[in-house]
């Protein structure tokens, strides 16, 4: 079956020079016309960036969104447009106009159609139907509950008949129970109506509870693909491993080789270091887990890192880390 959508080595860097941030790199995937596709991962892995390149919010720097297999970073505006009412998007804040009722925000993106008041209001009443509160028609945002925010602005995204439906972190600023109703509301639509459903979202229990397939996003690249039972059962990567296991994936497997555990206590940030041992030992080392806060740009926490199998090699790397101020490293197995 051809991916309804269908990213492919897709780069997004922010900024230039010394305040360049790398947000996505080289990630691929594909989704299926029908699914519910979860992306998972820890804040700043880039997922809010990856779903707003899906419907080109973001410009990708590098790589491509396929939409039904066109290409969509080439589109021209006014094509762009018409291929973008068909991918729509929910978030976390749910973004509802505060001047107008419920009905008149569903209604909102039918007018800019070009649809005519009538017949977009008769749409909305539907929709309000759909989602479960025709009684809220003429309530104002601020005379809702977050989950009945939730589902006006999911009635309204549903207003341009999409094909995709993109949440970022719909139901994080939900509580449990709302939350629940939310996904079967979202499980709801895409079983009666066919909406292929991209969940983005850092709580496993989300993905769990609705998702078919998932993906798992690490540090801007995807670590690793599958259905959800098999990956949360038996992750693959080091950073599925750490998402299962609290303790940031240890133990690894004698196959994962030697590993370091640095310590930063705010004197250094974490990226550099991870670069010098690259660039002044010409030894390449790679971050098995990390659980650091950047405050300031400087980092603490802790980190796990891959040493190299060659003992005289790994020696020089743990030196190395030992002399850099405001680090402390030690071999963890
Ligand atoms: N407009 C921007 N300009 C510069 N850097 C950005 C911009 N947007 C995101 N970034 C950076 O890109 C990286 C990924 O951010 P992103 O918001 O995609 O992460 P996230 O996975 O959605 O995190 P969270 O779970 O906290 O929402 C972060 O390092 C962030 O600081
Ligand atoms: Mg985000």
């Amino acid at each position: 079956m051809q991916p309804i959508i269908e990213i492919k080595s897709l780069s997004k860097v922010f900024g230039s020079g010394d305040g360049k941030v790398a947000a996505l790199q080289n990630v691929s995937l594909a989704v299926q016309p029908g699914e519910i596709f979860g992306i998972i991962g820890l804040s700043g892995a880039g997922k809010s960036t990856l779903v707003r390149c899906i419907n080109l919010l973001e410009h990708p720097t590098e790589g491509k969104v396929l939409f039904h297999g066109q290409d969509l970073t080439g589109l021209k505006d006014k094509e762009l447009r018409l291929q973008r009412r068909k991918i729509s998007m929910i978030f976390q804040s749910f973004n509802l106009l505060d001047q107008r009722t419920s009905l008149d925000n569903i209604c909102f993106p039918l007018e800019l159609a070009g649809v005519s008041k009538k017949d977009a209001r008769k749409r909305a009443m539907e929709l309000l139907e759909i989602v479960g509160l025709p009684d809220k028609a003429n309530a104002y945002p601020v005379q809702l509950s977050g989950g009945q925010k939730q589902r006006i602005a999911i009635a309204r995204a549903l207003a341009s008949d999409p094909e995709v439906l993109l949440c970022d972190e719909a139901t994080s600023a939900l509580d449990p129970t709302t939350t629940d109703s939310i996904l079967k509301l979202l499980q709801q639509i895409n079983r009666e109506r066919g909406i292929t459903v991209i969940i983005i979202t850092h709580q496993m229990s989300v993905i769990e509870q609705i998702c078919h397939r998932v993906a798992i996003l690490d540090m801007g690249q995807v670590a690793e693909i599958g259905e959800v039972e098999s990956v949360f059962s038996n992750p693959q990567s080091v950073a599925g491993r750490r998402l299962v296991s609290p303790d940031m994936g240890l133990p690894f497997t004698e196959a994962d080789g030697p590993i370091a555990r640095i310590a930063f206590n705010g004197n250094a940030s974490e990226e550099p270091i991870i670069a010098s041992v690259a660039m002044d030992l010409g030894i390449k080392v790679s971050i098995m887990g990390a659980d650091t806060r950047n405050i300031d740009g400087k980092a603490f926490g802790t980190m796990l890192i891959s040493l190299p199998a060659d003992p005289a090699e790994k020696q020089r790397v743990m030196e190395y880390l030992k002399s850099h101020p405001g680090v402390t490293a030690e071999e963890v197995q």
